[in-house]
């Protein structure tokens, strides 16, 4: 039985630029599919696509049972959206923006009065509430949206980078009532470029890159294609680096030597992936220090999604810049999908 959301072999150009190239995807009801990707890589296409704002070139989708392309507005019936397309109204407050949405879903008064209370509690907006939504700073407007798009908990559900520019406490606060909803029964398809919120909200990731899925599974699933954990190991001194990579080889899974071991230059770390977990680590010590080897630190880690990127593709995860914590990675580059000019 196809899931509460289902696609098969969707595929949208835009001009020369293929956003979508043959995309598959099946979510079953009552969970959550991560669809993680880079800038440019497909995932508001894909939204769009099963949302009913945009027609594919070719392939088909059901939402809920329903089929996207046949009969949009029954499938506009039992999903929710946030993203860009969501609609905040500047003139109401951010109360009334929420008490609203809660009348359209004929909510009765009593219950979208609390819901909108709890929501504005829940994304720290309560001494903003009864100001109208255009003195709101940017970041206030994004947690409004995202608040609009929660006051009813439809069966399917669709968010476009929820947590894309929000602050930790505002992302964490996002993360529960995710978490919520789903418990509720909610089927939830999340894009992101966040690998690590991918690994905490998602039972199933796709992962997509120049409008493919490239990769699917659980988060554990995944990881375990980059070969478990990792040592790390700072070393104190540079001209120790040569020496303890040629150590640390010998832990390596084999067959590729130094190659096995990744060195970051600038902080002196080393990084290989082992089998074998902390008793190890006592060993890897023990070997270093027989030649003199000083290090500053020494650890064992799981792989993240962000090395299963870079073990799928080749390249790291571009990002975008988190608007308003500072502390993102400079802004991804949007990487198009053009085809090559003919030489
Ligand atoms: N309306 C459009 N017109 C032209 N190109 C578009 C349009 N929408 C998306 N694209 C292109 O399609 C590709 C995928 O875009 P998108 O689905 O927005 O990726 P993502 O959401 O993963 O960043 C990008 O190369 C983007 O520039
Ligand atoms: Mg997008």
């Amino acid at each position: 039985m196809p899931g509460a959301i289902h696609a098969e072999g969707l595929v949208k150009t835009f001009g020369d630029v293929t956003a979508l190239d043959g995309v598959d995807l099946d979510v079953p009801e009552g969970t959550v599919l991560g669809l993680l990707g880079p800038n440019g890589a497909g995932k508001t296409t894909a939204v769009r696509v099963l949302t009913t704002l945009l027609r594919p070139d070719s392939g088909t989708a059901t939402v809920a049972g329903v089929d996207v392309l046949k009969h949009p507005n029954e499938v506009r019936r039992s999903i929710g959206l946030s993203g860009q397309f969501a609609a905040v109204d500047e003139y109401l407050t951010g109360r009334e923006n929420l008490q609203m949405v809660g009348q359209l879903y004929q909510m009765r008064s009593g219950a979208a009065k609390a819901r909108a209370g709890e929501l504005l509690e829940r994304f720290h907006l309560a001494d903003a509430a009864d100001r109208p939504a255009r003195t709101y700073s940017g970041g206030m407007r994004r947690r409004l949206d995202l608040a609009a798009a929660l006051v009813v908990s439809p069966p399917v559900m669709f968010m476009d980078e929820p947590t894309t520019g929000l602050d930790p406490r505002n992302r964490q606060a996002l993360w529960d009532v995710i978490k919520e909803l789903v418990s509720g029964g909610t089927t939830l398809l999340l894009t992101t470029q966040y690998l690590e919120e991918a690994d905490h909200l998602a039972h199933d990731i796709a992962v997509v890159d120049h409008g493919k899925v490239i990769a699917r599974g659980t988060s554990d699933q995944l990881k375990a294609r980059t070969g478990g954990e990792r040592v790390e190991v700072v070393v104190h001194e540079r001209d120790a680096i040569a020496p303890a990579r040629g150590i640390l080889a010998r832990y390596g899974p084999g067959g590729r030597g130094l190659d096995d071991v990744s060195v970051e230059d600038h902080t002196r770390k080393l990084t290989v992936p082992v089998t074998g977990g902390a008793k190890l680590l006592a060993e890897v010590i023990r070997d270093l220090d027989a030649v003199g080897i000083e290090i500053d630190d020494i650890g064992l880690r799981r792989p993240t999604l962000d090395d299963v990127f870079i073990s799928l593709t080749g390249h790291a995860a571009e990002r975008a810049r988190d608007e308003e914590n500072g502390t993102g990675r400079p802004p991804g580059k949007d990487r198009t999908n053009r085809k090559e000019p003919a030489a």
